[in-house]
């Protein structure tokens, strides 16, 4: 094993970068008898993680933290190369929190010479922002599936802002039969409601100020369903209404089962607004909760 492959020690924090060193220290916990939960990343980090990581430990006295810019998710005219990275700052953030390794492998660790292998999940894992990014679940769910079976935690955390791909990791672990507890954390907010987001740092100003109005749009369309209208009309309201805000385009805005992301006409079952929209540089994914409908008795 060469040095910059063994675990170092940066500001508290044990990094490592191979699935060995990872696996050696999780067996350490396991044999103390320590639950461990993980929590995906690839880096960046901001508010909306470290809520993600606080909710890990909350559970887990051992809290692994993985940061991968995976490659097999972004198409190659998408912003791998511009995707933000700041590894000393969340060396520095993740230290704050106290936690116990970070994973930080390399891409030849993840995807070795001679790598073929893909994970798909059909339902889920189509439609909504598959429709615009094919390449995309595949890539979270080949990545997940590989972290999920190096780390084996008992907890795993993913935040519901993506929300797709917390349904996407749920179905898979459970069709792997992967021993872990998938665990969604509600959204982290700036001041305005815009959900935290890496690539909020791609907005300028203006930009930013008109994203602010998706969330308030997604929450005034969730209430429509949620006092009885039907979908067809809250969710046609709602795309002329955000049609007039200044995003410059609309990939979707939909109501879905919360649990399946099945087309629903009418929240009787919780169920979930999603909406994706372009603007400048960037594209604002977003969702909110809809309480299925009580019928009156009678
Ligand atoms: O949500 C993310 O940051 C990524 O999609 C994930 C889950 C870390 C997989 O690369």
């Amino acid at each position: 094993m060469t040095a910059r492959r063994s675990p170092s020690l940066a500001q508290g924090v044990v990094r490592v970068e191979t699935v060995a060193n990872l696996r050696r220290a999780v067996g350490v916990w396991r044999a103390d008898g320590h639950r461990v939960g993980l929590v995906p990343t690839m880096g960046a980090l901001h508010a909306g993680h470290l809520a993600l990581v606080e909710e890990a430990r909350r559970r887990c006295p051992r809290v692994v933290v993985s940061v991968f810019v995976n490659p097999a998710q972004f198409a190659p005219a998408e912003d791998f190369d511009e995707y933000p990275r700041d590894e000393a700052g969340d060396m520095a953030k993740l230290a704050a929190l106290g936690v116990d390794l970070v994973f930080a492998p390399g891409r030849d660790e993840i995807y070795p010479a001679g790598f073929a292998t893909t994970v798909t999940v059909a339902g889920a894992g189509a439609g909504l922002c598959a429709a615009t990014r094919p390449h995309f679940f595949a890539g979270v769910a080949t990545v997940v599936t590989k972290l999920l079976v190096q780390c084996l935690p008992d907890v795993a955390v993913f935040g519901e802002k993506d929300y797709q791909q917390l349904v996407v990791v749920r179905r898979l672990a459970r069709d792997l039969d992967i021993p872990v507890e998938i665990v969604g954390v509600p959204t982290v907010r700036e001041a305005d409601g815009l959900a935290m987001s890496s690539r909020n740092a791609y907005l300028t100003p203006d930009e930013r100020r008109i994203a602010g109005g998706l969330n308030v749009l997604l929450a005034d369309v969730a209430g429509r369903v949620a006092r009885g209208e039907a979908a067809s009309g809250a969710l046609a309201w709602g795309r002329q209404r955000l049609a007039g805000m200044g995003f410059d385009s609309i990939d979707y805005l939909e109501l879905r089962d919360a649990e399946t992301l099945e087309p629903v006409e009418r929240a009787t079952r919780p169920a979930r607004v999603l909406a994706a929209v372009r603007i400048g540089g960037a594209r604002l994914i977003d969702n909110r909760p809809v309480a299925p409908v009580v019928e009156a008795a009678g």
